[in-house]
């Protein structure tokens, strides 16, 4: 971890997290074995929008990341029965499937972002916009789903069953507005962001989408790690929701915007959760 020191953003009374500005591939190699309950893995992938583009497949993974070892690293530092959280194309877990597999991982589900408009307007005549980004969820050892604090809100509703093949009474089914989440999460994208809620980084994740998933997939008081934290999204939900978080970020201008977020990670931004679709 040579010149990279690991900065304490916020210590609130249950969540700690901390920044380190520094290459991910150098710095994944010194944190220990065994620590986070939680990955979120948002890697920067070289997917462009420009029309002369021959070999969708391949450009989407012409980064220098040297994936076998990463995920590897990952594994490792995860704890026994852990969750990673990763975002990409379908073309990303074709081509990488195989190497998430071989580090250790089992495939869960795969969660579909949908985005109130679409982009790549620059492809518009030669495919279909694109409205929507996958996630896909892989568990280290047993499935860790938090069920409880993963439902959502809905409108309550009371309704009889009535059953056609056991001619019982009706049964009152009364539901007080929650639902089990779903593999489908609304969320806004870049453009659609509020003001207060966006940055100048280029690729920055909704706070409700991430926090719907550190919601889902971990506890309070659980360590989540996100090697690629670039706005710092991850670290904020962590905040709002009471786990611990380390962010590494090899940009510092990015760092800079990571700090400010999380300094100013106040419950008021609720409204920004309140994001209507
Ligand atoms: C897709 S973005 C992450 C966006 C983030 N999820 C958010 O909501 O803001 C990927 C980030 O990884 C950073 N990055 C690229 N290579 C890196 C490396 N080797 N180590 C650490 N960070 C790196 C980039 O600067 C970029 O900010």
């Amino acid at each position: 971890m040579e010149g990279a020191s690991r900065e304490v953003l916020v210590e609130l009374k249950d969540a700690k997290i901390e920044l380190i500005v520094g290459d991910a591939l150098k710095i994944l190699p010194s944190l220990p074995s065994n620590t986070y309950h939680l990955v979120v893995l948002d890697p920067p992938y070289l997917v462009t929008e420009a029309p002369n583009v021959k070999d969708e497949y391949h450009e989407a993974l012409k980064t220098n990341i040297d994936w076998e070892f990463l995920l590897k690293q990952i594994y490792r530092v995860m704890t026994q029965d852990s969750v990673l959280v990763f975002f990409g194309h379908l073309v990303t877990f074709m081509e990488l499937g195989s190497i998430i597999k071989s580090a250790g991982f089992r495939y869960v589900i795969d969660i579909v972002w949908v985005k109130p408009h679409p982009v790549n307007f620059l492809m518009s005549k030669s495919k279909p916009l694109s409205q929507h980004e996958t996630i896909t969820v892989w568990r280290k050892g047993k499935m860790r789903y938090n069920w409880q604090e993963a439902l959502e809100r809905g409108t309550p509703y009371s309704k009889a069953l009535v059953s056609s093949i056991y001619k019982a009474e009706p049964r009152a089914v009364v539901n007080n507005g929650y639902r089990y989440m779903t593999d489908v999460i609304f969320a806004p994208n870049k453009p659609t962001m509020k003001k207060e809620e966006r940055t100048k980084h280029p690729t920055q994740k909704p706070l409700s989408l991430v926090e719907q998933l550190v919601k889902a997939f971990s506890f309070k008081g659980d360590n989540v790690l996100d090697p690629f934290a670039g706005s710092g999204t991850t670290l904020v939900a962590c905040a709002r929701t009471s786990r611990n978080a380390l962010g590494i970020e090899i940009n510092e201008e990015y760092a800079e915007i990571i700090r400010s977020r999380v300094k100013n990670t106040q419950l008021s931004l609720d409204s920004v959760l309140e994001t209507s679709f």
